[in-house]
């Protein structure tokens, strides 16, 4: 949540460049930005709350002279999107400029002991304190690495944050500790961000900046030691494989929906992972005595249908817990017999970390499944498998969904194989399955994008929405009904179908709009039972299903077709894509931003 950029260039003015970057920073949050630079040692600053074009557009982000600088685009924590709120914030004599990511838990206490000393302040956020806290100490004589390593002494919280100062105008300093910063580097520039796509049209060179290191960058380089006693720290760096043309459009009107487009190849490239990457997580389960699979939101509905694949393929019973609720459920049981699956696209959730920080303190083990190189998590798990979906830029998950279905899948069918819970001839039929998958996803989104656009010009108005499912598609009718309220503000509640008479069918009215999920699979006699309850109480009736399956053609209002030949234990990844496609055209006839929903942002950083 919120996205920071910062850049020491050799030559040429930072402001374009910074005003890009965060454009490519807006999906972790979009209320308000800023951008400050210095130039004859004089900081120049352009802020305001609203989107970065509408701020651009009125302010010209682009006319900021000076070759270094930094920028900040905000999803509100303390204080309401305004100027004043918005970032960078500064020191009484406008020497020192911040960007902060994060949450300062102790700032009123230290804005109190600041404002006793008669410093000025001029927002509501927590991140203000710094750069009066920088001012303090650098006026008694400290420089700005040793002031920058003081503050984050004094902090507590969660952090990520990047400073400079006409007082050293050649550098940029910055540390973390809970919040995402990684560094770009090239021979005439450094850069750090949130995020790695921030900077990749300028470099694919990436180096890791630890939780609790500090890092200079100049136009000489970058240095980094570590917060507590100024070790040098040597760290490598990574070439990544990323290119810029996936951070963008790339033709289409939203990232949401080329996210969706590139869906067939994320799954073809995550298939290709190869068995060491795999193995390890598989030993682990096998070896342990309980199994959980820990998420948040999308990934908890991955996590949700992965339950199904370990046992169904694998032969491994485990239990799916929400990472915000994970201590309070277990109440201490787990031992270092244990194993902890965290399925997390970012890597950066702060309630995914905080449990598994909690599961490791009593020994248990822990595999992460994640998409970014280098997060957080990846520091942390015993192992970790990274999918291969290249940057997801939209706020609403999709294709890092499937890749995290993928990589499940290909564990399932190892724990299988190893622990010979599944027969040769099972394994290779299950195998071929899944290789078709790429092209049934493409031939699902050609065949089904004209349709769910049709559906929503019919049901756009429609305020509530019930997803039904039973097995393992529960998690996709969940998945669907996640999408729709995120990105079209419809009400929709996923539900299992054998639930649903018990409490949700007195919802039910003339019209009400109930979707189902029914893949040709154990599940799908008895959902038909469901189906006509819906019906008897006046549900329009949207379906999913199996092509050719003209019992249920007949029952339902609307229909949307999947190929034959899915293995039930894939199916989530097929079925899911009609009604992340159905979201997506929601949003855009209720004339929603399906790339930046309100109150959301990318990467969940906040408990
Ligand atoms: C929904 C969505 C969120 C995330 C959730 C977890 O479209 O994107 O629900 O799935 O915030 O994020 P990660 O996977 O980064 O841990």
């Amino acid at each position: 949540m919120c996205g920071i950029i910062g850049v020491v260039q050799k030559k040429g003015d930072a402001a374009p460049f910074l005003h890009q970057a965060l454009k490519r920073l807006e999906y972790r949050g979009y209320d308000s930005v800023g951008i400050t630079t210095i130039y004859n040692n004089q900081l120049f600053t352009k802020k305001d709350k609203g989107k970065i074009d509408e701020v651009h557009a009125s302010l010209n982000l682009d006319d900021l002279p000076g070759p270094i600088g930094i920028g900040h685009t905000r999803w509100a924590t303390h204080g309401i999107p305004s100027l004043y709120n918005s970032h960078p914030h500064f020191d009484c004599d406008n020497k020192i400029a911040v960007v902060h990511n994060g949450v300062i838990d102790n700032f009123l206490e230290l804005r109190e002991e600041l404002k006793q000393k008669g410093h000025k302040f001029h927002s509501e956020t927590d991140t203000e304190v710094i750069p009066h806290m920088i001012e303090d100490y650098m006026k008694n004589g400290m420089d700005l690495k040793s002031s920058v390593r003081a503050v984050s002494e004094r902090i507590e919280g969660t952090y990520a944050i990047v400073v400079m100062t006409t007082l050293e105008s050649d550098k940029i300093v910055c540390t973390r500790d809970g919040n995402p910063l990684v560094i770009g580097t090239r021979p005439d520039a450094s850069y750090v961000s949130s995020d790695i796509p921030a900077f990749l049209p300028m470099t694919n060179d990436m180096i890791l900046l630890l939780d609790g290191e500090i890092a200079t960058l100049t136009t000489c380089g970058v240095s980094i030691e570590k917060i507590s006693d100024g070790t040098p720290v040597k760290r490598d760096v990574i070439r990544i494989s990323w290119t810029a043309d996936q951070a963008q459009k790339g033709g289409f009107p939203h990232f949401m929906l080329k996210e969706i487009h590139e869906q067939p190849m994320a799954i073809k490239n995550t298939l290709h992972l190869r068995s060491d990457a795999i193995r390890p997580a598989a030993e682990m389960i096998l070896n342990s005595k309980k199994v959980y699979l820990i998420a948040m939101g999308t990934s908890g509905h991955a996590a949700m249908a992965g339950k199904h694949m370990l046992a169904a393929l694998g032969g491994i019973f485990s239990t799916f817990e929400l990472a915000s609720d994970f201590p309070d459920t277990i109440y201490g049981t787990l031992t270092e017999d244990d194993c902890i699956i965290a399925i997390t696209q970012s890597g950066e959730t702060t309630d995914t970390i905080a449990a598994v920080k909690y599961a490791k303190s009593f020994g248990a083990k822990v595999i992460a499944i994640t998409n970014v190189i280098g997060s957080s998590i990846t520091r942390i798990a015993d192992h970790t498998i990274i999918t291969q979906a290249g940057p997801e830029i939209g706020v609403a998950a999709t294709k890092t969904f499937m890749v995290q279905l993928t990589a499940l899948a290909l564990l399932a069918l190892m724990l299988g194989e190893t622990n010979s819970f599944l027969d040769q001839n099972t394994l290779r039929k299950k195998r071929e399955s899944l290789t078709k998958l790429p092209d049934i996803v493409s031939d699902v989104i050609a065949k089904s994008e004209e349709h769910a656009r049709r559906l929503s010009a019919i049901l756009y108005d429609r305020p509530s929405f019930l997803f039904l499912g039973r097995g393992i598609s529960i998690a996709t009718a969940n998945e669907g009904a996640l999408k729709l309220k995120e990105i079209s503000y419809n009400h929709a509640e996923g539900y299992s179908a054998g639930e649903s008479k018990h409490g949700p069918i007195a919802l039910v009215h003339d019209g009400f709009p109930v979707v189902f999920v029914i893949p040709n699979d154990a599940t799908r006699n008895r959902i038909i039972g469901n189906v006509m309850e819906m019906k008897a109480r006046g549900a329009t009736i949207i379906s999913v299903i199996e092509e050719g399956d003209n019992d249920l053609i007949e029952l339902s209002d609307h229909y949307i077709t999947i190929p034959k030949g899915v293995e039930p234990e894939f199916s989530t990844i097929p079925f899911v894509v009609p009604l992340q496609l159905f979201s997506y055209y929601m949003a855009i006839k209720k004339g929603h931003d399906p790339d930046k929903p309100r109150h959301l942002a990318k990467s969940v950083t906040v408990l």
